[in-house]
Formats: structure tokens, C-alpha cells, sequence
């Protein structure tokens, strides 16, 4: 009854934003995504008759509350399938990526809790399957099942059966890098969950996002089949500039951008004109990710660490699916 799992952070292209459903994590658009090396979770769930409650250690330290909540909600979840409803759960996560701070740590954390959960209480899944449970947790852990480059597909069916991610290539189909480049790695002011449900509610520019998605997803998959870097990079620029405005127009409006990240956003389109081929995108935190190839990796990096105001600059590969450990 006790298994452990490791699961990667994954980089949205084209990006999750919107839930028509908030319970069962169902969302107004289909989004794709690069897993990412460079960042991870892993996770032990062990399941023990003697527990009268879950309890949850990230970084070796006790967690309450919200975080808390979140975690022993998914485990209703596994208890749900296995009949078993009286049996708690240790849980003990290590983030090797950023908590809460627009690292998509909700997506290799779900995707760790997940897959150990799910081991630990006996549950037989299929990736497929595995997917759909984990975008319960956080909706773009789901992606983070598989290596590579996925895509949630939103279904759209009201039981969320159909709302699952799929792989679209494998890791060693394409060498594209991403370079995050750290300005601030605390906690985020408005949690993903939050700000897209601000901006779903309220903003007028909801309805422009959501209608210009599928073309997105139509062209930047043709992208990842030709291994066309410029298209690739310019959709998802384009998909995250996008993504963003909405929150400009919610009530109250906000934002996830710091005056550095227009920096970073201004560097890269600099860098482009000069010849180097590098697009941003920006998942929701002030953080930017660039995206390159392995052989302009030494120019990127020191282009981007020489930016004021950039603390560090982490260089991902494409990463592999969840394992079991
Ligand atoms: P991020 O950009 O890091 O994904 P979110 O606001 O989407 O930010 O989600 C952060 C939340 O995800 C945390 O506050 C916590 O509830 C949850 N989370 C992060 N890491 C883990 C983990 N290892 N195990 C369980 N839950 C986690
Ligand atoms: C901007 O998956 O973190 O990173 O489903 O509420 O847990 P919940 O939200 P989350 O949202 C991610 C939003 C995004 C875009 C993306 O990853 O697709
Ligand atoms: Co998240």
C-alpha cells in the first residue's frame, strides 16, 4: 500500500485557461504542452490502517489548509474507486521546482501524487485513464502523465470521460530546450485557480480568447510534425500574449507580468531581430520561458542572465512521462 512516483512540470504552448466546469476540472478550451527535464516532484503516498486523517509533507514540512485540502480531495477521489473510504494516507512530496510560483509545480505535483496514489491503493490504469483522474488534482497535471509534447483534449462530454490528455510526440521526437528565466520564485498572488475563474466570470475578452484557440492548436501541431521552429515559436508567443490580455480586462483586473518580465518579453524580441531564432512564453507567474535550440543554448543563456533583474536561468530539455520509483 505504499508507492512512489516522480513526474515532471510541463510548459504550456498553447495555453489552459478557463473552466466550464469547476468541480470536475473541465475546461473551455483544449491546451498543448511541452514536458519539461528540468523541473519535478516526486511523491510517496502510503496508505496505513492506523491513520484517522491524511496527512501531507512537502519539503519535509507539515502542510495545512488549502494545500492540504487539495490533496486529501484527490485521495477522496482514489478512496472513491477503491471502496476503500476509511483509509488514510502519508503523503511526503519533494518539489524540485518552485511551489505556487508560475512553475507549474500543480502540474508535476498532481501528476506525482496521481500516479504514487493510485499504485499505492492497487488501482490497475491505463496513461489514459491516469490522465483523467490527475486533471482532477490540477487540470495541467494532466498533461504531465506523458513525455513530450501533449494535448488536453477538453471533451466534451458533462461526466469529463472524454477530458484527458494524449500524447502528441514522444521527447526524442524533437530537441527544442527551454530556458527559464527566474525573477521572482515566491508565491503568486493569485493562484491559477483563482485567476482564471476571475477571468472567466468577468472579462470581456474571455470570448475572443476562447474563439481563437482551436485555430492555435490546428497550426502548432502541423508545427511539432515539421519540426518548424519559427511557426512553433510564434503560435505559442502569440497563444500566451493572448491568454494574458484576458486577465487585463477582468474585474478587479490583474495581472501576472512584473515590469522585469516586459523586460525579459523586450530582450527576446530583440534577440530575434539579431538574427538568433528564440520566442517567450509565460505560464501564470511573472516567469518567462524561452524556448530555443540546443545550438544557440550558450548565447541564450548568457543573452539572459546578463538581463537586470533575472535571478537565474534554468535550461530544460524535453522531459519523459511519469515513473514509478
Ligand atoms: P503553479 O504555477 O506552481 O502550478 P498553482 O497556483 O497552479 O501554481 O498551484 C500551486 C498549488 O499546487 C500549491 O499551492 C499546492 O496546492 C499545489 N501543489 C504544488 N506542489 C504540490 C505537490 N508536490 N503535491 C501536492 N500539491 C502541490
Ligand atoms: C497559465 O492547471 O495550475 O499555467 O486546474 O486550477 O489547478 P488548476 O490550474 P492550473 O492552471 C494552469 C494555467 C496556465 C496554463 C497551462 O498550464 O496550460
Ligand atoms: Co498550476
Amino acid at each position: 500500500m505504499k508507492a512512489t512516483a516522480r513526474a515532471h512540470t510541463n510548459i504550456a504552448l498553447i495555453k489552459y485557461w478557463g473552466k466550464r466546469n469547476e468541480q470536475l476540472i473541465l475546461p473551455t478550451n483544449s491546451s498543448l504542452s511541452l514536458t519539461l527535464n528540468g523541473f519535478h516532484t516526486t511523491t510517496t503516498v502510503e496508505f496505513q490502517e492506523d491513520l484517522t486523517e491524511d496527512n501531507f509533507f512537502l519539503n519535509d514540512e507539515s502542510v495545512k489548509g488549502e494545500q492540504y485540502d487539495r490533496v486529501a480531495k484527490f485521495l477522496d477521489l482514489i478512496r472513491l474507486r477503491t471502496g476503500k473510504e476509511g483509509l488514510y494516507a502519508s503523503v511526503r512530496s519533494t518539489n524540485e521546482v518552485p511551489t505556487a510560483a508560475g512553475f507549474a509545480s500543480s502540474a508535476s505535483g498532481f501528476a506525482a501524487l496521481a500516479a504514487a496514489g493510485t499504485k499505492a491503493a492497487g488501482l490497475e490504469m491505463s496513461s489514459q485513464d491516469l490522465s483523467r483522474i490527475t486533471r482532477q488534482g490540477s487540470g495541467s497535471a494532466c498533461r504531465s502523465i506523458y513525455g513530450g509534447f501533449a494535448e488536453w483534449r477538453m471533451g466534451d462530454r458533462p461526466d469529463g470521460a472524454d477530458s484527458h490528455a494524449i500524447p502528441v510526440a514522444s521527447a526524442e521526437h524533437w530537441d527544442i530546450r527551454v530556458a527559464a528565466v527566474v525573477l521572482n520564485d515566491t508565491m503568486k498572488k493569485v493562484s491559477s485557480r483563482a485567476g482564471m475563474k476571475r477571468t472567466v466570470e468577468t472579462s470581456p475578452f474571455f470570448r475572443g480568447w476562447i474563439e481563437s484557440v482551436p485555430n492555435d492548436l490546428k497550426e502548432i501541431k502541423a508545427g511539432i510534425a515539421m519540426k518548424d521552429f519559427e511557426k512553433v515559436g510564434q503560435i505559442a508567443e502569440a497563444n500566451c500574449l493572448k491568454m494574458h490580455a484576458t486577465t487585463l480586462g477582468a474585474n478587479p483586473p490583474f495581472t501576472y507580468w512584473l515590469d522585469t518580465t516586459m523586460t525579459v518579453m523586450q530582450k527576446v524580441r530583440e534577440m530575434r531581430k539579431s538574427g538568433l531564432p528564440v520566442y517567450f512564453t509565460i505560464d501564470a507567474g511573472p516567469n518567462v520561458k524561452v524556448l530555443y535550440l540546443p545550438e544557440y543554448e550558450e548565447k541564450v543563456k548568457q543573452i539572459l542572465s546578463d538581463i537586470e533583474g533575472v535571478t537565474d536561468v534554468r535550461l530544460s530539455k524535453v522531459g519523459q512521462g511519469v515513473t514509478y520509483l
